[in-house]
């Protein structure tokens, strides 16, 4: 049997064990997937753990995704933007991706064409970073964030930082096609950091948050004519991506938003 986990804080609550768990028996793999509680302190023993266990494949979550960083081989992207959410063990090398950014595409992708759009996000904590640097290969990104430093420290990646201020985010909003919030805000709360009076037809507005699932960003945007692509697509697109990168399997994706819908209850 191969063992497969995620690994950190908190962890009880992570959808990855469902989703990973159907799908190794959709395709009838002898492998388990399970959660392990692991604080940022002991991120390099955890890793030094996954090494001599033989521990298959690991997902890495909060708070532990940057740290890892530093203790396993770097994938181009994961060295990009300094994070890791998925580990490999290739007969005792660890090698690190991410799959943040492309899951985030993948979902987008569902819905609408990326190349030459003109995407808006907004946060550029870790989430925002990786969303940024994945989109901007084919699209024209602006990130907006409270803390305008870690906006503009995007810049390296070819996209343009500015701050969240109801000025920026109008004038933006104006040229854009696709909207993503990246923050936290609306998770387990009803507030959204777009006026609704700012969201019109046929603009796409991804929200990372899926708890719950449909935000107040989402529902206005709705409202207002918007497609809406819900967190729990981006959810589900990262974790297919990594089973890709596990098995070299194509993860049927419905599966894993059934199953993970019937958890979110
Ligand atoms: P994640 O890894 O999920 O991106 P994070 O790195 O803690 O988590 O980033 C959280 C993001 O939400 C940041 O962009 C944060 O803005 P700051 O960098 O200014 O802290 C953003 N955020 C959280 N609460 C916010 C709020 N009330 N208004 C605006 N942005 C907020």
């Amino acid at each position: 049997t191969r063992v497969y986990a995620v690994i950190g804080n908190p962890v009880r609550h992570s959808l990855s064990p469902t989703m990973h768990n159907a799908l190794f028996k959709k395709y009838s793999l002898n492998a388990v997937y399970v959660a392990f509680e692991v604080s940022r302190e002991n991120a390099r023993e955890a890793v030094e753990g996954i090494r001599v266990l033989g521990i298959a494949g690991v997902n890495v979550t909060m708070p532990l995704k940057e740290e890892v960083a530093r203790y396993v081989e770097l994938s181009e992207d994961a060295r990009a933007i300094g994070s890791v959410n998925t580990i490999v063990n290739s007969n005792g090398k660890l090698l690190g991706y991410t799959t943040d950014g492309i899951g985030a595409r993948r979902a987008l992708e569902r819905f609408t064409t990326l190349e030459g759009a003109n995407v808006l996000i907004l946060g550029a904590g870790g989430a925002g970073k990786a969303i940024a640097y994945e989109l901007s290969k084919v699209a024209s990104v602006v990130v907006l964030n409270r803390t305008v430093e870690k906006a503009k420290a995007l810049e390296d990646f070819g996209v343009k930082g500015d701050a969240l201020t109801p000025e920026n985010l109008e004038y933006y909003l104006e040229l854009a096609d696709v909207l993503i919030n990246a923050t936290s805000v609306g998770m387990n709360e009803d507030r959204s950091l777009v006026p609704r009076e700012m969201l019109k037809p046929g603009l796409v507005v991804m929200d990372i948050v899926y708890k719950p699932l449909i935000t107040r960003l989402l529902r206005e945007a709705k409202e207002k004519g918007c497609t809406i692509v819900d967190g729990l697509w981006m959810l589900v697109y990262q974790g297919a991506e990594s089973f890709k990168l596990w098995t070299g399997i194509e993860a049927d994706v419905e599966l894993m938003r059934r199953v993970a819908l019937e958890r979110l209850g």
